[in-house]
């Protein structure tokens, strides 16, 4: 068991969303991807999954198992996103779904419950074990929370063109130019100034295609 105010010490919260990498399995198939998770009651976490990514797929087949993998590395969320091959998976103490190496803290859950939206799923997951990394702190800087911003944006991009919402869509490529200037401002590193600009690139080929 993981207690309620265990999760809240991992910052789970009732009013705001932490953003995770989540990984399931079903059967043989397992996937990983960014997820915002909220704390409900009784020490569940909650989950909105939107129809269309391969998640919502597995949850609705009917994956048990799950890791909450809680990380502040923007190259993971990056990775999950457009390239889940550079991951590495371990295996989970208590249930099938996997760990991704190189996280501060990792939970893992089983599916308590599911409710169906039009297009979207509700995920309530029972927590049962958590293990953590006594890391040194680090301190706050402005290019990983930019970068996650401009993932999330991204992510929206196929759903709102899909929909027909093509000015919704173009504003998500505005905010995510506007993410790109701050990693340009707040870090020389090559690597992360060149994720940034290759979701610049690929939220233009979208809009553009
Ligand atoms: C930080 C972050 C948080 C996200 N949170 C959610 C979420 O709560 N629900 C959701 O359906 N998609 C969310 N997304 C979008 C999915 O991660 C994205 O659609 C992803 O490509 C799905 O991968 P999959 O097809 O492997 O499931 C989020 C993306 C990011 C970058």
């Amino acid at each position: 068991m993981v207690t309620s105010s265990e999760l809240k010490r991992l910052g789970f919260s009732k009013g705001t969303v932490s953003e995770v990498l989540l990984s399931l399995s079903l059967g043989n198939e397992v996937n990983i991807a960014p997820m915002g998770v909220r704390l409900g009651s009784h020490a569940e976490l909650i989950v909105k999954i939107f129809a269309g990514c391969r998640t919502y797929d597995l949850v609705r087949r009917g994956a048990r198992d799950y890791v909450i993998n809680i990380s502040t590395d923007p190259l993971l969320f990056y990775y999950a996103v457009f390239n889940k091959g550079m991951l590495a998976l371990r295996p989970a103490r208590y249930v099938k779904a996997p760990r991704l190496a190189g996280c501060e803290a990792y939970v893992e859950a089983e599916r308590s419950a599911v409710s169906h939206g039009k297009d979207y799923l509700i995920l309530r997951l029972s927590p049962i074990y958590l293990e953590y990394r006594r890391t040194f702190p680090k301190a706050f800087n402005r290019a990983a929370p930019a970068i996650i911003e401009a993932l999330i944006y991204y992510t929206k991009i196929p759903y709102l063109k899909r929909s027909g919402k093509i000015e919704k869509a173009r504003e998500a490529l505005d905010r995510i130019r506007e993410c790109a200037e701050v990693v340009e401002h707040s870090t020389r590193s090559r690597k992360l100034r060149s994720v940034m600009q290759s979701i610049v690139k690929a939220a233009e080929e979208i809009l553009n295609a």
